[in-house]
């Protein structure tokens, strides 16, 4: 893959520039959220109800982007960790003065959203609502915006745009301005949602997404967005960032892997094996790398797959998934996914997910079955391996193990 090489090529030429652009002092403080429970049920009810347009990634072809200007910048989204891994966010500047907001940054959607202050339901009341007449740089839309999530959570609301500021990126982006938000996002710990999808699966056709306007005005020293997702478990939820413009070369051991994206509407790759232990389950797939889905949503059969090799795992249908012995946390197995003609691995210690009540010995699974077709390599992956989301002429993600 003539292609794969001429990106490598790329990062390394410019790493040497981007590590030293890549600005300190933007880090806005975060608050550990030890009190946010990991919800299975809600999860699962999440990633069923999280994909109902798949039919629109079929022959979609992003228009090629302009390549990275060499003088360009980097912004830093330092991000908490809400509580186990199940979610992670980090905050963004909007209008002129900038006002904060708490974002979901999102690779598996493209919209970018939040309350305004003229929404008064409960669930904007409960966070940040952006005020339109405060900022100087504020321009009306006024087309009609809604989206519908994974568990039937809704927003709606008008479009409008400003300036949205990421360290020194700032740029003029369109976003949903949420009048109605339903319930369930009276208990998140994010403001609104930060898609970084491709512009394909935007809700209304024509918005370009924040990656993309970003490299139009040549604001990113690399078209990147690199994504440290950390392990409640390894450091303790620390340290996490989604770092746009720059790959951040102390995250990761080893060299990158490039992996062409095969469809540009998430991001998704073809997933050339799954192994347990290091022996191949026979197992293949396309898949998506979402920071937006917490676990790994495989097809059935690779799902009961890797459980026919854990003593003790069940399809438990009553608790909604597959269980398995909390136990498994002590394990120094693995599985591992192929991309790029490299394994890269998620521990099984990992897959003891979550206790079915607290004090079970029995755990949910954190590999679960139903997305054949398309699987879903969710945060379980992603905070085990730095991805490198490239959104250059010939978009890929670069792959890594984590290094804390
Ligand atoms: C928005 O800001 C304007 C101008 O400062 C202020 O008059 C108005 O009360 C604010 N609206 C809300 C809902 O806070
Ligand atoms: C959602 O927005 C679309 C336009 O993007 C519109 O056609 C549709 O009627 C809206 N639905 C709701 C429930 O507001
Ligand atoms: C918000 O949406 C809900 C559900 O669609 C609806 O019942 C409610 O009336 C809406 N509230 C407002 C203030 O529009
Ligand atoms: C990384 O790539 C360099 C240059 O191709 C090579 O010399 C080195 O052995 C590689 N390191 C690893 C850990 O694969
Ligand atoms: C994953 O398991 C395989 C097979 O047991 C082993 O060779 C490899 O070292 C393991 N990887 C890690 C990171 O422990
Ligand atoms: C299956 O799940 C239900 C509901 O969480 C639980 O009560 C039951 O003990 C589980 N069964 C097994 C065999 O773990
Ligand atoms: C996987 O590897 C771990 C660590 O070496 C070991 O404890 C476990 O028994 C292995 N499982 C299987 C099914 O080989």
């Amino acid at each position: 893959m003539k292609f794969t090489t001429a990106i490598v090529a790329l990062t390394i030429a410019s790493l040497a520039f981007v590590e030293a652009a890549n600005p300190q002092g933007h880090a806005v403080p975060i608050v550990r959220n030890p009190h946010h429970k990991k919800n299975f049920r809600a999860q699962m009810a999440k990633i069923s109800h999280r994909y109902p347009q798949l039919n629109l990634m079929e022959a979609t072809t992003a228009s090629p982007v302009a390549a990275a200007s060499p003088v360009a910048a980097t912004g830093d989204v330092p991000i908490t960790d809400a509580g186990s891994d199940s979610e992670y966010y980090g905050a963004i500047e909007v209008g002129t003065p900038g006002q904060t907001f708490l974002m979901d940054f999102d690779t598996g959607s493209s919209d970018i959203w939040f309350p305004t202050s003229t929404c008064n339901t409960a669930a904007c009341k409960a966070h940040n609502r952006f005020n339109a007449s405060k900022s100087s740089t504020f321009k009306k839309d006024g087309r009609q915006w809604n989206i519908t999530y994974g568990d039937g959570s809704t927003a709606s609301g008008v479009l409008g745009s400003d300036m949205v500021a990421i360290g020194d990126i700032k740029v003029r982006q369109t976003l949903g301005l949420a009048t109605n938000e339903s319930t369930q996002f009276a208990q998140a710990p994010q403001d609104g949602l930060f898609g970084l999808g491709f512009s394909t699966i935007e809700s209304v056709q024509g918005v370009s997404t924040f990656m993309d306007n970003a490299i139009a005005a040549k604001q990113l020293a690399l078209p990147v967005v690199s994504v440290f997702l950390p392990s409640d478990l390894v450091n303790g939820g620390k340290d996490g960032s989604y770092l746009f413009g720059a790959i951040d070369q102390t995250r990761y051991t080893g060299n990158l892997t490039t992996v062409p994206v095969t469809l540009e509407g998430y991001w998704q790759v073809t997933v050339e094996g799954l192994s347990f232990n290091g022996t191949s389950l026979g197992q293949t797939s396309q898949g998506i790398l979402d920071t937006g889905t917490t676990l790994l949503v495989l097809g059935d059969t690779a799902a009961a797959a890797v459980h026919s090799k854990i003593e003790g795992a069940t399809m438990n249908e009553s608790a909604g998934g597959w269980t398995v012995p909390c136990s498994l946390a002590s394990s120094k197995g693995n599985i591992s996914f192929k991309l790029g003609g490299n394994d890269f691995q998620v521990p099984l210690a990992d897959l003891a997910w979550s206790p079915l009540t607290e004090g079970s010995k029995t755990c949910f699974s954190g590999v679960q079955g139903g997305q054949d077709g398309l699987w879903i390599l969710g945060d379980m992956f992603i905070k085990n391996n730095y991805c490198v989301f490239n959104k250059g002429v010939s978009p890929s993600i670069s792959i890594a193990p984590v290094k804390y």
